[in-house]
């Protein structure tokens, strides 16, 4: 008979979240047993044979520390942020070939280049990218033409983006030149195309979108190359999400 545990104790024992906590993310239909959604929090879990994921990230059962890898990519523009494409378009995977069960931390948009973190500790991934952690994500953006000093006041400010809550961006520094700005910003939200979003509702046109840092992390590769991350690196990432 395998060792059945139930669902709520085995996202807590990988510290997804407490044993109360976890039964809201499932009455929030946020964890799947095996790829169907739960919806009551009775079921029970094999740990060695079933697959939990959580807001579609898969917790893995366990992973022994020398099997866990972290890497940091350069995504070029072109490239989608998912395990496998329906339509055949080239992922962020095609960038790793040879690196086995690793996995892309959040999404970057089809046309947006820069850093990105793969790793295969679910319970990493998933930390980093709920919203309580507030992970700092820097990018830059480069905007056809000036940018009004008003504009970065309400970028600043926030700004509608549709979705009914105002984007506010962190204005880091502004470069200009004579065809272009380059806007560097921070945020500590993962909503779907922001920052395009934020500045295309003040009716900039973007010509190039690049994520410069994350959770601490700088970029510090050549497009499409990745390295994997030191020890000191993966550290901070743990550090910053709780984990000890
Ligand atoms: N914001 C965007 O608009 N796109 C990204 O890819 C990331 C953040």
């Amino acid at each position: 008979m395998p060792d059945l545990i139930r669902i709520n104790k085995f996202l807590a024992q990988r510290g997804i979240a407490s044993r109360r906590k976890s039964d809201e993310l499932i009455s929030q239909g946020r964890v799947c047993l095996n790829g169907i959604k739960l919806s009551s929090p009775g079921a029970m879990v094999d740990p060695v044979k079933d697959t939990v994921s959580v807001d579609g990230v898969k917790i893995d059962a366990g992973l022994l520390p020398e099997h866990l890898t972290y890497l940091m990519l350069n995504k070029p523009a072109g490239y989608i942020t998912t395990l496998k494409d329906t339509h055949k378009r080239r992922t962020v995977m095609d960038l790793v070939p040879g690196v086995k069960g690793v996995f892309p931390v959040g999404r970057l948009d089809k046309d947006t280049t820069g850093l990105l973190i793969m790793t295969n500790d679910g319970r990493l991934c998933h930390r980093l990218m709920h919203p309580s952690f507030e992970m700092d994500r820097l990018y830059e953006v480069t905007i056809a033409g000036q940018v009004k000093a008003s504009d970065i006041s309400r970028i600043e400010r926030g700004v509608d983006i549709g979705d009914g809550k105002a984007s506010a961006l962190k204005v880091l520094d502004i470069i200009n030149d004579k065809f272009k700005t380059v806007v560097r910003v921070s945020l500590h939200e993962g909503r779907k195309r922001q920052v395009r979003k934020t500045f295309e509702a003040l009716g900039y046109k973007i010509k190039e979108l690049t994520r410069t840092g994350y959770a601490g992390l700088k970029l510090d590769l050549q497009t499409g190359s990745y390295r994997h991350l030191s020890e000191k690196e993966v550290s901070l990432l743990k550090k910053g999400v709780g984990i000890t």
